[in-house]
Protein backbone atom coordinates (compact mmCIF):
# COMPACT_ATOMS: atom_id res chain seq x y z
CA UNK A 1 0.00 0.00 0.00
CA UNK A 2 3.18 2.41 1.32
CA UNK A 3 4.99 1.93 -2.19
CA UNK A 4 1.27 2.47 -4.30
CA UNK A 5 0.82 5.79 -2.34
CA UNK A 6 4.42 7.04 -3.51
CA UNK A 7 3.90 5.64 -7.40
CA UNK A 8 0.71 7.01 -7.93
CA UNK A 9 1.60 11.50 -7.45
CA UNK A 10 4.68 10.21 -10.02
CA UNK A 11 2.77 9.02 -12.51
CA UNK A 12 0.20 11.81 -12.30
CA UNK A 13 3.19 14.27 -12.66
CA UNK A 14 4.52 12.15 -15.42
CA UNK A 15 1.26 12.73 -17.43
CA UNK A 16 0.86 16.11 -16.43
CA UNK A 17 4.49 16.48 -18.49
CA UNK A 18 3.63 14.51 -21.11
CA UNK A 19 0.26 16.67 -21.65
CA UNK A 20 2.39 19.63 -21.60
CA UNK A 21 5.73 18.83 -23.75
CA UNK A 22 3.78 19.41 -27.13
CA UNK A 23 2.55 22.58 -26.06
CA UNK A 24 5.41 24.13 -25.45
CA UNK A 25 7.38 22.95 -28.50
CA UNK A 26 7.78 25.91 -31.11
CA UNK A 27 5.63 28.00 -29.21
CA UNK A 28 6.96 30.99 -27.86
CA UNK A 29 3.51 32.53 -27.42
CA UNK A 30 2.25 30.65 -24.82
CA UNK A 31 4.07 32.28 -21.87
CA UNK A 32 1.47 32.54 -19.25
CA UNK A 33 1.04 35.92 -18.91
CA UNK A 34 0.31 36.47 -22.20
CA UNK A 35 -2.35 33.42 -22.16
CA UNK A 36 -3.79 35.19 -19.38
CA UNK A 37 -4.26 38.35 -20.53
CA UNK A 38 -5.81 36.47 -23.91
CA UNK A 39 -8.25 35.14 -21.71
CA UNK A 40 -9.34 38.34 -20.47
CA UNK A 41 -9.76 39.93 -23.66
CA UNK A 42 -11.86 36.93 -24.96
CA UNK A 43 -13.97 37.01 -22.23
CA UNK A 44 -14.87 40.79 -22.97
CA UNK A 45 -15.14 40.75 -26.53
CA UNK A 46 -15.74 37.36 -28.01
CA UNK A 47 -17.25 35.00 -26.09
CA UNK A 48 -20.83 36.02 -26.49
CA UNK A 49 -20.08 34.69 -29.76
CA UNK A 50 -17.60 32.04 -29.54
CA UNK A 51 -18.96 31.01 -26.22
CA UNK A 52 -17.33 29.27 -22.96
CA UNK A 53 -13.54 28.41 -23.94
CA UNK A 54 -14.14 29.03 -27.50
CA UNK A 55 -15.96 25.49 -28.14
CA UNK A 56 -18.12 27.58 -30.69
CA UNK A 57 -21.96 26.69 -31.75
CA UNK A 58 -23.20 25.24 -34.98
CA UNK A 59 -24.60 27.86 -37.41
CA UNK A 60 -23.52 30.77 -35.13
CA UNK A 61 -19.90 30.90 -34.60
CA UNK A 62 -16.92 27.82 -35.08
CA UNK A 63 -14.96 26.85 -32.42
CA UNK A 64 -11.74 29.05 -31.98
CA UNK A 65 -9.97 25.83 -30.11
CA UNK A 66 -11.00 22.86 -32.04
CA UNK A 67 -7.60 20.84 -32.49
CA UNK A 68 -7.68 20.27 -36.47
CA UNK A 69 -8.26 23.87 -36.33
CA UNK A 70 -5.09 24.60 -34.04
CA UNK A 71 -2.53 22.50 -35.57
CA UNK A 72 -3.49 23.60 -39.17
CA UNK A 73 -4.06 27.49 -38.67
CA UNK A 74 -0.91 29.79 -38.33
CA UNK A 75 -0.53 32.59 -36.34
CA UNK A 76 -0.89 34.86 -39.50
CA UNK A 77 -4.27 33.24 -40.16
CA UNK A 78 -5.60 34.03 -37.17
CA UNK A 79 -4.36 37.41 -36.41
CA UNK A 80 -5.48 38.35 -39.73
CA UNK A 81 -9.08 36.99 -39.28
CA UNK A 82 -9.47 38.76 -36.05
CA UNK A 83 -8.17 42.40 -37.50
CA UNK A 84 -9.83 42.23 -40.05
CA UNK A 85 -13.18 40.23 -39.19
CA UNK A 86 -15.18 38.69 -42.26
CA UNK A 87 -16.90 41.29 -43.99
CA UNK A 88 -21.13 40.51 -45.11
CA UNK A 89 -20.60 37.92 -41.99
CA UNK A 90 -21.09 37.22 -38.13
CA UNK A 91 -17.65 38.11 -37.58
CA UNK A 92 -16.66 41.75 -36.91
CA UNK A 93 -12.78 43.20 -37.56
CA UNK A 94 -10.47 44.25 -34.41
CA UNK A 95 -8.05 46.17 -35.59
CA UNK A 96 -8.81 48.48 -32.49
CA UNK A 97 -7.34 46.31 -30.28
CA UNK A 98 -4.03 45.86 -31.84
CA UNK A 99 -1.33 43.82 -32.76
CA UNK A 100 -0.38 43.13 -29.00
CA UNK A 101 -3.49 42.65 -27.84
CA UNK A 102 -4.86 40.10 -31.09
CA UNK A 103 -1.62 38.05 -30.55
CA UNK A 104 -2.33 37.97 -26.61
CA UNK A 105 -6.05 36.58 -27.89
CA UNK A 106 -4.11 33.68 -30.47
CA UNK A 107 -1.45 32.83 -27.30
CA UNK A 108 -4.85 31.64 -25.64
CA UNK A 109 -6.03 29.92 -28.22
CA UNK A 110 -2.80 28.19 -28.77
CA UNK A 111 -3.14 27.11 -24.76
CA UNK A 112 -5.61 24.64 -26.18
CA UNK A 113 -3.41 23.10 -28.49
CA UNK A 114 -3.28 19.45 -28.42
CA UNK A 115 -2.08 18.25 -32.02
CA UNK A 116 1.54 19.19 -33.23
CA UNK A 117 1.51 22.25 -35.47
CA UNK A 118 1.70 21.78 -38.72
CA UNK A 119 0.31 25.22 -40.30
CA UNK A 120 4.02 25.94 -42.24
CA UNK A 121 3.83 22.47 -44.16
CA UNK A 122 0.02 22.96 -45.00
CA UNK A 123 0.26 26.44 -46.12
CA UNK A 124 3.51 25.17 -48.18
CA UNK A 125 1.34 22.65 -49.94
CA UNK A 126 1.00 23.68 -54.14
CA UNK A 127 -1.91 25.82 -55.02
CA UNK A 128 -4.88 23.97 -56.35
CA UNK A 129 -5.18 22.94 -59.91
CA UNK A 130 -8.95 21.76 -60.95
CA UNK A 131 -11.99 21.43 -62.91
CA UNK A 132 -14.28 24.23 -61.77
CA UNK A 133 -17.39 22.55 -63.76
CA UNK A 134 -16.57 19.30 -61.73
CA UNK A 135 -16.01 20.95 -58.49
CA UNK A 136 -19.16 23.20 -58.74
CA UNK A 137 -21.21 19.45 -58.74
CA UNK A 138 -19.39 18.68 -55.68
CA UNK A 139 -19.83 21.43 -53.94
CA UNK A 140 -23.38 21.83 -54.91
CA UNK A 141 -24.31 18.26 -54.00
CA UNK A 142 -22.49 18.22 -50.90
CA UNK A 143 -20.49 21.28 -49.34
CA UNK A 144 -24.16 23.63 -50.37
CA UNK A 145 -25.95 21.74 -47.47
CA UNK A 146 -24.12 23.27 -44.61
CA UNK A 147 -22.14 26.22 -46.83
CA UNK A 148 -24.78 27.87 -48.87
CA UNK A 149 -25.18 27.08 -52.26
CA UNK A 150 -22.72 30.67 -53.33
CA UNK A 151 -20.41 29.54 -49.68
CA UNK A 152 -22.08 32.29 -48.08
CA UNK A 153 -22.58 30.68 -44.67
CA UNK A 154 -24.57 30.99 -41.88
CA UNK A 155 -26.50 34.00 -43.62
CA UNK A 156 -27.43 31.14 -45.79
CA UNK A 157 -29.17 29.12 -43.52
CA UNK A 158 -26.69 26.66 -42.91
CA UNK A 159 -24.29 25.59 -40.45
CA UNK A 160 -20.77 26.00 -41.49
CA UNK A 161 -18.68 29.00 -42.43
CA UNK A 162 -18.99 31.47 -45.27
CA UNK A 163 -15.96 29.42 -47.09
CA UNK A 164 -17.27 31.28 -50.14
CA UNK A 165 -16.29 34.81 -49.10
CA UNK A 166 -13.20 36.70 -49.41
CA UNK A 167 -13.25 37.23 -45.58
CA UNK A 168 -12.00 33.54 -45.35
CA UNK A 169 -10.43 32.86 -48.75
CA UNK A 170 -8.19 35.89 -48.90
CA UNK A 171 -6.73 34.38 -45.56
CA UNK A 172 -6.39 30.59 -46.08
CA UNK A 173 -4.07 28.77 -48.15
CA UNK A 174 -4.98 25.82 -50.80
CA UNK A 175 -3.37 23.64 -48.41
CA UNK A 176 -5.59 24.86 -45.37
CA UNK A 177 -8.62 24.32 -47.57
CA UNK A 178 -7.39 21.04 -48.20
CA UNK A 179 -6.79 19.40 -45.11
CA UNK A 180 -9.80 20.70 -44.04
CA UNK A 181 -11.82 19.13 -46.35
CA UNK A 182 -9.98 15.61 -46.00
CA UNK A 183 -9.43 15.76 -42.65
CA UNK A 184 -12.56 17.50 -41.11
CA UNK A 185 -12.68 19.36 -37.62
CA UNK A 186 -13.67 16.70 -34.55
CA UNK A 187 -16.67 17.47 -32.46
CA UNK A 188 -18.20 19.75 -35.32
CA UNK A 189 -20.53 18.86 -38.34
CA UNK A 190 -17.35 19.29 -40.74
CA UNK A 191 -16.30 15.71 -41.29
CA UNK A 192 -13.65 14.15 -43.19
CA UNK A 193 -14.19 14.04 -46.94
CA UNK A 194 -11.54 11.25 -47.52
CA UNK A 195 -11.23 7.26 -46.43
CA UNK A 196 -14.05 4.89 -45.83
CA UNK A 197 -14.77 6.70 -42.59
CA UNK A 198 -15.52 10.04 -44.94
CA UNK A 199 -19.38 11.73 -45.04
CA UNK A 200 -18.29 11.36 -49.28
CA UNK A 201 -14.96 9.71 -49.69
CA UNK A 202 -13.49 12.53 -52.52
CA UNK A 203 -10.25 11.54 -54.36
CA UNK A 204 -7.32 14.40 -53.73
CA UNK A 205 -8.34 15.28 -57.96
CA UNK A 206 -11.84 15.95 -56.72
CA UNK A 207 -10.83 18.41 -53.91
CA UNK A 208 -8.30 20.30 -55.96
CA UNK A 209 -11.75 20.58 -58.08
CA UNK A 210 -13.57 22.26 -54.89
CA UNK A 211 -11.01 24.29 -54.40
CA UNK A 212 -10.64 25.60 -57.67
CA UNK A 213 -14.50 26.25 -58.00
CA UNK A 214 -14.11 28.12 -54.38
CA UNK A 215 -11.66 30.38 -55.53
CA UNK A 216 -14.11 31.35 -58.87
CA UNK A 217 -17.21 31.76 -56.89
CA UNK A 218 -18.96 35.55 -57.98
CA UNK A 219 -18.23 36.32 -54.28
CA UNK A 220 -15.05 35.35 -53.46
CA UNK A 221 -12.45 38.56 -54.31
C1 LIG B 1 -22.71 18.54 -42.59
C2 LIG B 1 -22.32 19.91 -42.75
C3 LIG B 1 -21.08 20.22 -43.58
C4 LIG B 1 -20.78 19.80 -44.84
C5 LIG B 1 -21.56 18.84 -45.72
C6 LIG B 1 -19.54 20.45 -45.20
N1 LIG B 1 -19.10 21.26 -44.19
FE1 LIG B 1 -17.41 22.37 -44.14
N2 LIG B 1 -17.82 22.99 -42.26
C7 LIG B 1 -18.96 22.67 -41.57
C8 LIG B 1 -18.91 23.32 -40.27
C9 LIG B 1 -19.98 23.23 -39.20
C10 LIG B 1 -17.69 24.02 -40.22
C11 LIG B 1 -17.17 24.85 -39.05
C12 LIG B 1 -16.72 23.94 -37.96
C13 LIG B 1 -16.40 24.66 -36.68
O1 LIG B 1 -17.31 25.06 -35.96
O2 LIG B 1 -15.20 24.79 -36.38
C14 LIG B 1 -17.02 23.79 -41.49
C15 LIG B 1 -15.78 24.31 -41.84
C16 LIG B 1 -15.22 24.23 -43.09
C17 LIG B 1 -13.99 24.88 -43.49
C18 LIG B 1 -13.17 25.82 -42.63
C19 LIG B 1 -13.75 27.22 -42.80
C20 LIG B 1 -13.25 28.28 -41.83
O3 LIG B 1 -14.02 29.24 -41.60
O4 LIG B 1 -12.15 28.15 -41.31
C21 LIG B 1 -13.78 24.58 -44.81
C22 LIG B 1 -12.64 25.04 -45.69
C23 LIG B 1 -14.86 23.70 -45.22
N3 LIG B 1 -15.71 23.50 -44.15
C24 LIG B 1 -15.01 23.20 -46.49
C25 LIG B 1 -16.02 22.33 -46.88
C26 LIG B 1 -16.16 21.80 -48.22
C27 LIG B 1 -15.28 22.15 -49.40
C28 LIG B 1 -17.24 20.96 -48.20
C29 LIG B 1 -17.75 20.07 -49.32
C30 LIG B 1 -16.80 19.13 -49.87
C31 LIG B 1 -17.79 21.00 -46.84
N4 LIG B 1 -17.03 21.85 -46.08
C32 LIG B 1 -18.91 20.31 -46.42
C33 LIG B 1 -19.99 21.86 -41.99
C34 LIG B 1 -20.03 21.17 -43.18
C1 LIG C 1 -20.93 38.91 -33.11
C2 LIG C 1 -20.36 37.57 -33.07
C3 LIG C 1 -18.86 37.41 -33.04
C4 LIG C 1 -17.96 38.02 -32.19
C5 LIG C 1 -18.23 39.03 -31.09
C6 LIG C 1 -16.66 37.45 -32.54
N1 LIG C 1 -16.78 36.56 -33.57
FE1 LIG C 1 -15.26 35.50 -34.43
N2 LIG C 1 -16.55 34.71 -35.78
C7 LIG C 1 -17.93 34.95 -35.77
C8 LIG C 1 -18.51 34.25 -36.90
C9 LIG C 1 -19.98 34.26 -37.27
C10 LIG C 1 -17.45 33.62 -37.58
C11 LIG C 1 -17.56 32.79 -38.86
C12 LIG C 1 -17.69 33.72 -40.05
C13 LIG C 1 -17.84 32.97 -41.36
O1 LIG C 1 -18.95 32.54 -41.66
O2 LIG C 1 -16.82 32.80 -42.06
C14 LIG C 1 -16.24 33.91 -36.84
C15 LIG C 1 -14.97 33.44 -37.18
C16 LIG C 1 -13.83 33.65 -36.44
C17 LIG C 1 -12.54 33.09 -36.74
C18 LIG C 1 -12.21 32.12 -37.87
C19 LIG C 1 -12.35 30.70 -37.36
C20 LIG C 1 -12.21 29.63 -38.42
O3 LIG C 1 -12.73 28.52 -38.18
O4 LIG C 1 -11.62 29.85 -39.48
C21 LIG C 1 -11.68 33.54 -35.77
C22 LIG C 1 -10.21 33.24 -35.65
C23 LIG C 1 -12.45 34.38 -34.88
N3 LIG C 1 -13.76 34.43 -35.31
C24 LIG C 1 -11.93 35.02 -33.76
C25 LIG C 1 -12.65 35.90 -32.95
C26 LIG C 1 -12.08 36.61 -31.83
C27 LIG C 1 -10.68 36.46 -31.33
C28 LIG C 1 -13.07 37.40 -31.31
C29 LIG C 1 -12.97 38.39 -30.18
C30 LIG C 1 -11.88 39.35 -30.24
C31 LIG C 1 -14.26 37.16 -32.11
N4 LIG C 1 -13.98 36.24 -33.08
C32 LIG C 1 -15.48 37.77 -31.89
C33 LIG C 1 -18.64 35.70 -34.88
C34 LIG C 1 -18.10 36.50 -33.90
Amino acid sequence: MKRLRIIQPKAGLLITLILLAPLNAGHADTDPAMVKEGEKLYQANCVFCHQADAIGKAGFAPSLTNPELLSIASDKFFMGTIRDGRAGTGMPPFAHLGHKKIKALVAYFRSFEILPNRSAEVDAQPEAHGDPRLGRFWFEQICATCHGVKGDGYLAGGTGTAIGRPGFLNKASDGFIRVTVKEGRSNTRMLGFSGSNGLANLTDQEIDDVITYMRDLPDSQ
